[in-house]
């Protein structure tokens, strides 16, 4: 399809403005007169951008991955190339942002655990972290007893400002910073008085994932003395290469992308992306395509699921062939309370250290105007110190501390939004004596302020403890956990699986060595760790069997042995918010099946959902043609069901399902055992699979059946295939009915 270039490039006005895009190209289709790609895609970039030497220049090329190259163009002659032979789409580069002590024993890792029965703790496995880089001096990166990087790493430590080769050791392997598309496209250049235009993290965030995955163990770690004790990483024996790519206003895929084909062609094992993502079409993602190119490499890539929950349909990074991850709690917890004026007591979180201050032990005015948005945040300025002084504020989030001590205020209560449900936040240890309460908690106190008015009163009470185990239900899903079902691709289960993400200490920088942070970035390094654990003991799985054997063997039931609930509702949950379940690192060593699925197979679910030869090309980097069978996208040999039914109309549909024996001897014997959704009726044929040895597949098909209920809705069940014969293990899938109004 060749469209003249003039005819599209129109106005000159549509030469300005340009912004950045990665150019798929169709490597085979390169003329024989070009001896280099490079050079033909020069000549392409060079035929559209004419008129303006500046836009000339390649931001990156891509060779791993995805073929093609990244460059600055404006909307016009970025549809023009779109229209030059070989080229399969030229797709923006969006701005992504950037979505332990006490977790290794909270996940069964201790010594009774996988780190003893195997000891191998994720040996010599490299896991790419693509994030903000590194604070190499942390204690966690300690490469005691690791010895040199595993023969073949092609990986390298680059130098720059703040950071050099002597920063890399035996544990952080290899060290690159990726800044050329953030240069081009961020409105103003990198800072460099307040960020380092090298590998090193000035913002903690990639130190913290980074010790997260694999951190060594350091003993006498803690948060202003709170959830002290031995922090370490999920694998660590495992190794860490650093891939840069992400600045203070965000990552654009140019870089993203740039990073993820040098880990690559560096030689990782698994990549950790907790940056987060739109649930768009995947060859509208450049994201997408490239984690489609690392899988073809036999790369595990796990992503944060995101943080916009507890709103349904919220989900980002929902590639089959990536490994979604959710947040949820562990249970480990930073008692206080508050004493209201009218002797209502409610619980709290508090992790402010002077508990001894004789001040705090009587009761305070309190203070909470609803009516001025500033003030109900405690914004800069919002407070009238005449109002406040003396007095404990309400704000409804705590990040307000210097506004409230600014204005004379005795202490905060800080009050969760919404969206952070009934799971406490972390507060400032240092500034005021504070409590961070519940959203419904913080409702009831500003009922009781309205109530009273000028004689509204709080006692606060600090314990200043760490309390772990039983007294805190956990894990309960994080109501910011972004949450499913995925609007565009609703034929597959998303998330996969929930792991810790709610106040997790980990490495940090000069400015605090270990700091505790939320969200699904630090649930996803959990699973990337987990999945390290895996990998050094069955180094020969895919990338989609160690995802199966982390959701087949996840758990559902808390540490009160009731379903394990979401924070927000503070109601046992459905797949939709946990996916599979919670991991359980211990049980995925072993899962006895496996649901594998090759390249092929998710080829075959492209062509499922009709997509074009084009569109199809653009992740396999070749042309390829659909297989001439009947098989539906719900037929994609996924670990989990996500079924699309019509409501008020009776209808049964037929999935199949292939899983491999991967237990040590042969001679097993699984049955099935069904939980029916609510107006369904599931059927499993065959009921039993018998395996002679190793690596022996079995098909079994299902049939849902049902009349479901008018106007909409979804229904929950699962299938399981229990070890009767040669093992113990049970087998699970959540089946997810989307009922379609
Ligand atoms: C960079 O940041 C420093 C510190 O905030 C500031 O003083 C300086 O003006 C900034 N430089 C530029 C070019 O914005
Ligand atoms: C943490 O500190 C508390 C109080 O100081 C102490 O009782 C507890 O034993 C410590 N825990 C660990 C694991 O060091
Ligand atoms: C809210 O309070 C701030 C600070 O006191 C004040 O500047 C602002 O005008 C107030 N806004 C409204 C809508 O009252
Ligand atoms: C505060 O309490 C006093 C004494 O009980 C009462 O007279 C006054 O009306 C109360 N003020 C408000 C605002 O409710
Ligand atoms: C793909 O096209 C077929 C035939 O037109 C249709 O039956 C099917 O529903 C389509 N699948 C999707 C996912 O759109
Ligand atoms: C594809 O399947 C259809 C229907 O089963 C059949 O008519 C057709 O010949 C097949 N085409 C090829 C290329 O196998």
């Amino acid at each position: 399809m060749l469209i003249s270039l003039s005819a599209i490039l129109g106005t000159a006005e549509n030469y300005g403005g340009r912004k950045a895009y990665i150019v798929h190209i169709l490597k085979s289709m390169k003329p024989q007169h070009f001896d280099s790609h490079h050079h033909w895609y020069a000549s392409m970039l060079d035929q559209i951008v004419q008129s303006d030497p500046s836009a000339k220049e390649m931001l990156y090329t891509y060779d791993t991955l995805l073929h093609g190259f990244a460059a600055r163009l404006s909307k016009a002659e970025a549809q023009a190339m779109e229209a030059m032979d070989g080229c399969l789409a030229v797709i923006p580069s969006s701005l992504s942002k950037i979505s332990t002590t006490h977790t290794p024993e909270f996940l069964g890792l201790s010594s009774s655990g996988l780190w003893s029965r195997y000891s191998t703790y994720g040996k010599d496995i490299i896991v790419g972290m693509i994030d903000t880089g590194i604070w190499p001096e942390s204690k966690s990166f300690k490469d005691e007893g690791l010895g040199p990087a595993p023969t073949g790493w092609k990986g390298a430590c680059e130098s720059g400002r703040g950071f050099d080769s002597s920063n890399c050791n035996g544990k952080i392997i290899g060290a690159r910073y990726f800044s050329k598309g953030y240069e081009a496209q961020n409105p103003t250049p990198i800072n460099e008085t307040l960020e380092y235009k090298s590998p090193r993290d000035n913002n903690g965030h990639g130190t913290h994932t980074a010790s997260t995955v694999a951190g060594a163990a350091v003993s006498g770690i803690s948060y202003f003395g709170f959830a002290n004790g031995t922090a370490r990483g999920m694998a660590p024996q495992a190794r860490l290469a650093i891939y840069k790519a992400c600045w203070a206003d965000g990552c654009y895929d140019t870089d993203t992308v740039a990073a993820m084909e040098q880990a690559i062609a560096d030689g990782v094992d698994i990549i950790s992306i907790s940056i987060g993502s739109r649930d768009r079409a995947f060859y509208n993602d450049n994201k997408d395509i490239a984690a489609f190119g690392a899988i073809e490499k036999g790369v595990f890539v796990s992503a944060s699921a995101g943080n916009d929950g507890p709103s349904s349909s919220t989900l980002g990074n929902v590639a089959p062939w990536i490994t979604t991850v959710g947040a949820s709690s562990i249970d480990r917890d930073f008692p206080a309370s508050v004493l209201l004026g009218n002797k209502e007591m409610y619980k709290g979180t508090s992790t402010y250290t002077r508990v001894h201050d004789a001040t705090l032990q009587r009761p305070f005015p309190l203070f909470y105007v609803s009516t001025n948005i500033s003030t109900r945040y405690c914004l800069s300025s919002s407070l009238e110190p005449n109002l406040v002084r003396g007095k404990i504020v309400v704000c409804n989030q705590i990040s307000s501390y210097e506004e409230v001590a600014r204005a004379g205020g005795a202490g905060i209560i800080g009050a969760n939004e919404r969206r952070y449900g009934s799971l406490q936040r972390i507060t400032n240890p240092n500034t005021l004596p504070a409590v961070s309460v519940s959203f419904t908690t913080g409702e009831k106190i500003k009922a009781y302020i309205n109530n009273t008015g000028s004689n509204a009163t709080a006692t606060m009470s600090l314990k200043g403890l760490t309390v772990l185990g039983k007294e805190t239900t956990a894990p309960m899903v994080a109501a910011f956990s972004s949450r499913g079902p995925s609007k565009g691709y609703p034929q597959v289960l998303k998330p996969d699986i929930i792991a810790p993400g709610l106040n997790i200490l980990a490495a940090y920088t000069k400015v605090l060595p270990y700091n505790i942070l939320s969200g699904t970035s630090m649930s996803c390094p959990h699973v990337s760790g987990i999945a390290a654990l895996v990998k050094a003991i069955h180094p020969t799985w895919s990338p989609a069997a160690i995802k199966s054997a982390l959701m087949t063997s996840s758990y559902l039931i808390d540490n009160a042995e009731q379903p394990i609930k979401d924070s927000f509702t503070v109601r046992a949950t459905n797949p939709f918010v946990l996916g599979a379940g919670h991991v359980d690192p211990n049980a995925a060593v072993d899962p006895g099946l496996v649901y594998d699925m090759a390249p092929q197979d998710y080829i075959t679910f492209l062509c499922s959902l009709n997509y074009t030869k084009q569109q199809i090309a653009l992740l396999t980097k070749k042309s390829v043609s659909c297989p001439n069978s009947s098989l539906e996208a719900g037929d994609l040999n996924y670990p989990s069901f996500s079924v699309v039914m019509k409501s008020g109309s009776k209808s049964f549909q037929v999935k199949k399902r292939t899983v491999t024996y991967v237990g040590r001897e042969g001679d097993a014997v699984y049955r099935v055992s069904v939980n029916n959704p609510a107006g369904i009726t599931i059927s499993v044929e065959p009921q039993t699979l018998k395996f002679r040895k190793p690596l022996e597949t079995a098909s079994y098909s299902v049939k849902l059946e049902g009349t479901v209920a008018a106007g909409g809705g979804t229904a929950f069940g699962q299938i399981m295939w229990k070890c009767t014969e040669g093992g113990s293990q049970i087998v699970r899938s959540p089946v997810a009915v989307n009922i379609e109004a």
